[in-house]
């Protein structure tokens, strides 16, 4: 027998197909932004489509430290943000979240100092900020690090960051959303050149002109930002997952099912579908905010993570997953993160032929996976983990919810929904 302790699992039955509709929920990396975003407001500010995620709610503990009052109704959270005085985050929740770091550039722009931890590295790669931090000594920060915190005050009389021309080196989601949010409500313009286009970069940006910002450009690799002295009030919805829609279609590609994903933005999809259909399966735009997958014999296909609209790190373990049982051999390379390929060790556990170099995965795809007990290493390997053992015989287990919950609503509930046979047990022993 063994001792270790019990953890929650999901167990899946796979090679069953699935069918019907499953609805996306809001955006985790949009909101996760917006969020520190509503630190730039003096007055409240409502966000609705907020996905149920520990992440988020980890975001709000960050924001009640900080003085932020919340107020939650279903999936409408009420940020009221006029008792903010800390300016320190504290480093359990930094630690445990990277993106809430992102609140260094609101508290700062805001009240002139920030304190905020390093996030540290993670499961994926080293995930340093100087990018961000750059941004902000360009607007006339002082920042000082020590003792692992990022210690950031605005130098002169003013109290205000001052608007600068901000070149980056690379086009850093974070950094991004930091000098976004920062400059909103410096004096003068700031120019990003080099800019994130990801679809959370326009979402931010939207958000931030609900409350009068003005910012053009989100979405081009040149933003521009006009400094104003105050935001007011919104009610803001955020945008569907992009991600947990991608998901969706995979499951549906690999199982070989006819599913609709509803609630969706096409043109925030168009890397994944290009590729899906590349693959051999079929996408059907229903209507706007409506897919239809059309299953099809699965091909290989090369993969390279790059930045927006490249296709996005954030799906190329799902993709690996579906690339395994693919005729024939595809290169999956890895650009944006060091250490992204560590789900390669259990989907091998699963049957799948793969060989790492550097960077680079193989896939020789293989007939069919065999289901087996395998441990989600990040957020993403666990829902390609999952979407493997929608397609392979008998049984798999998925240890590590811990990250799949992080970032997935209701995962289990919504294949359920589509007829998979996915069960959580919360007691499993190993
Ligand atoms: C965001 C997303 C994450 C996604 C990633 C890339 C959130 C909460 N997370 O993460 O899901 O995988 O974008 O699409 O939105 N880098 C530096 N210096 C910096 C900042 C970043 O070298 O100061 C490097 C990182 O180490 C990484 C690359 O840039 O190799 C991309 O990181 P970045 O775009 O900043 O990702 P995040 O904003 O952390």
């Amino acid at each position: 027998m063994s001792n270790s302790t019990p953890q929650p699992a999901l167990e899946i039955i796979g090679r069953h197909s699935l069918n019907g509709e499953v609805k996306i929920s809001g955006a985790k990396n949009s909101a996760l932004a917006i969020m520190a975003g509503t630190l730039l407001c003096g007055d409240d500010c409502r966000l609705s489509n907020m996905p149920c995620l520990a992440d988020i709610n980890t975001m709000g503990q960050v924001l009640a430290s900080l003085g932020v009052k919340i107020k939650k109704t279903g999936s409408t959270w009420e940020f009221n943000p006029r008792d903010l005085k800390a300016v320190k985050a504290p480093y359990d929740l930094v630690s445990q979240l990277r993106a809430s770091f992102f609140v260094i550039g609101p508290i700062l722009t805001r009240l002139g100092v920030a304190q905020v931890p390093l996030p540290g590295g993670c499961a994926i790669g080293s995930r340093p900020v100087e990018l961000h931090v750059r941004g902000l000594q360009a607007m006339g920060a002082n920042v000082i690090i020590e003792h692992g915190v990022v210690n950031a005050s605005v130098k002169g009389s003013s109290g205000r960051l001052k608007g600068a021309n901000i070149f980056l080196d690379y086009p850093s989601v974070g950094a991004t959303e930091t000098i976004i949010m920062a400059a909103t409500l410096a004096e003068g313009e700031t120019v990003i050149k080099n800019a994130a286009k990801e679809p959370e970069i326009v979402d931010l940006a939207n958000f931030c002109n609900s409350m009068g910002a003005k910012i053009t450009g989100a979405g081009t690799d040149t933003i521009i930002i006009q400094g104003v002295s105050r935001l007011h009030s919104t009610d803001y919805e955020i945008i569907p997952d992009r991600i947990e829609a991608g998901t969706f279609l995979v499951a549906g590609a690999i199982t070989h099912s006819e599913i609709l994903v509803t609630s969706i933005n096409y043109d925030h999809l168009i890397p994944a579908i290009a590729k899906l259909e590349e693959i051999g399966c079929r996408v059907l735009r229903e209507d706007e905010t409506t897919l239809r997958t059309i299953p099809g014999a699965l091909k290989a296909s090369d993969v390279e993570t790059l930045p927006h609209p490249g296709f996005p790190t954030d799906m190329q373990a799902q993709f690996m997953a579906l690339l395994t049982i693919s005729e024939g051999n595809s290169l999956v390379t890895e650009t944006v993160f060091e250490n992204r390929l560590r789900h390669v060790a259990e989907l091998k556990r699963l049957g799948a032929n793969i060989k790492v170099k550097g960077n680079s995965a193989l896939v020789c795809g293989v007939p069919m996976l065999s289901g087996a007990p395998v441990m989600a290493t990040d957020l993403r390997a666990s829902a390609a983990l999952v979407i493997a053992g929608l397609a392979a015989d008998g049984k798999t287990i998925v240890q590590g919810l811990q990250h799949l919950d992080r970032g997935y609503e209701n995962l289990e509930q919504k294949l359920q929904g589509l007829g998979a046979k996915i069960q959580r047990l919360p007691h499993y022993q190993p």
